[in-house]
């Protein structure tokens, strides 16, 4: 496992400009982490390009995105996208008998899932078709990509890719009692991992969130050695996930939510970049905060962890940033209620005696237990329950604040970047908040 590497000094300035050319790998959100990358990289007034993940059609093949939908994409990124679609893993990729893994879930009921068998040769077959697919489109995409890029300017390849649940239907009532179920309803995360589904979420989690990485630091190489021949940067960064410290009381203390069943994928994101970095490729796999977008809404009780933000940012120097971000959250809160309130409750949570085994780094990813699960279920809830409207809440606040500080320190990282792994705890991200305003 890689020894924790957290990121105690705020990195020094990065020297991208005008000209320079930012590559974002994954599609992007209105909430998710990357827009903290996109907007430092217009900043600096870097070309930026993207990539579309395609989309599927009813009878499940896989296209690019139609003339709309590319103006669309093309408009929120704010720079050009190659329409050749990039969707990673191999749920819906058929075997040579023409099955695909969803195919194979298809006949699963919700009594008897436990013991499902699935046939892995034939989900191996599709593993392969998966990978090939991707790699050939990748191979267009490179070269693209490459044609855009002039000779003489640095290049940023930030890596955004994560997730791989099957898509059948299975899965969302199985995965809503692993993840929110309480009493009768709940079913511990260490055993849906030990079945036959729970090994398929596992490859496919794998192709997705990690080895995507690799491809991406595979085929990207021509352009790689033609700008590095001349002088240039390339620097490659991606989004991980190993934990976090955050204040409980007033001690930075690394802490987890559980079940993080992408754990042993990110593991192994950390592994593709610290590779990479041994062969003197800089790629960077930065450790982020928990925060709220479209990825994470399945994990209720994940953005409790976020809350304590707010007491890092009054430890970490406070001013208009602290007075800014307070009075917003204050604002989403209902009558009578204060973030004083919010932070106590979440500080009660944090420091509860049944999360101590969670608080230990080298055991993760930790599966969850009833006890566990029940109070982060109802912890979250009520803690949830204080904003005035469930469409407008402090998380959301509080994840934007962190994503920008995030993107900043990625982007500047990545210029020198040091190491192939680090971890953006509560404090640098609260300095930066704080420095930055
Ligand atoms: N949200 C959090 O709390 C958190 C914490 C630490 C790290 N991260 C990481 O940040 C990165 C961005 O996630 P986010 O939370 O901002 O959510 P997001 O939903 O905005 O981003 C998810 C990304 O994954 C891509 N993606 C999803 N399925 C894919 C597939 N099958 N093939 C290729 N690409 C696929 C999407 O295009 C998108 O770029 C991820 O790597 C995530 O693991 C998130």
């Amino acid at each position: 496992m890689t020894t924790f590497n957290p990121m105690r000094n705020l990195p020094g300035p990065a020297g991208y400009g005008q000209g320079d050319v930012f590559v974002l790998f994954g599609e992007l959100f209105g909430r998710g982490y990357a827009n903290g990358l996109v907007d430092e990289a217009r900043r600096a007034g870097m070309t930026v390009i993207g990539i579309t993940v395609g989309r599927r059609e009813t009878d499940g093949s896989l296209r690019p995105l139609t003339e709309d939908e590319l103006v669309e994409s093309e408009k929120v990124l704010g720079g050009k996208i190659i329409n050749i679609p990039l969707e990673a893993g191999f749920d819906m990729d058929r075997s040579a008998s023409g099955i695909a893994p969803v195919d194979q879930l298809k006949g699963i009921k919700t009594d008897g899932w436990e013991t499902a068998v699935l046939d892995w040769d034939a989900i191996e077959q599709s593993r392969k078709a998966g990978i090939d697919r991707f790699s050939g489109n990748l191979t267009k995409v490179m070269d693209a990509i490459d044609a855009l890029i002039p000779d003489g300017v640095n290049v940023l390849f930030s890596h955004t890719m994560a997730g791989g649940i099957p898509r059948a239907r299975i899965l969302m009532p199985i995965l809503n009692r692993v993840f929110k179920g309480q009493g009768e309803r709940f079913t511990p995360s260490e055993v849906f991992w030990g079945t036959d589904l729970g090994k398929l979420c596992s490859a496919s989690f794998d192709e997705v969130t990690a080895n995507t990485f690799q491809h991406l630091i595979d085929f990207s190489r021509p352009i790689r050695e033609r700008i590095e021949s001349a002088g240039n940067k390339v620097a490659y960064t991606a989004y991980g996930y190993h934990g976090c410290e955050v204040l409980i009381g007033e001690v930075y203390t690394w802490q987890s939510y559980a079940p993080y069943l992408q754990g042993w994928a990110k593991m192994r994101l950390e592994e593709v970049a610290t590779a990479a970095w041994e062969q003197g490729v800089r790629a960077t796999v930065f450790n982020c905060p928990e925060i709220q977008t479209n990825s994470s809404a399945l994990f209720l009780g994940v953005e409790i962890s976020l809350y304590p933000l707010l007491k890092a940012l009054r430890k970490e120097g406070g001013g208009a940033c602290l007075e800014r971000i307070t009075a917003a959250c204050n604002e989403l809160l209902k009558e009578g209620i204060t973030v004083e309130t919010l932070l106590a409750d979440a500080d009660r949570y944090l420091a509860d005696a049944l999360l101590k085994p969670f608080h230990e780094y080298s055991s993760w990813p930790h599966h969850n237990n009833p006890e566990q699960s029940a109070l982060m279920l109802t912890s979250a809830t009520s803690m949830l329950d204080m904003n005035k409207d469930s469409k407008n809440i402090v998380c959301a606040e509080l994840s934007r604040a962190v994503f920008q500080a995030v993107g900043r320190l990625m982007n500047r990282t990545s210029w020198e970047p040091g190491a192939p792994v680090f971890w953006l705890n509560h404090d640098i991200v609260a300095r930066e908040l704080v420095a930055g305003e």
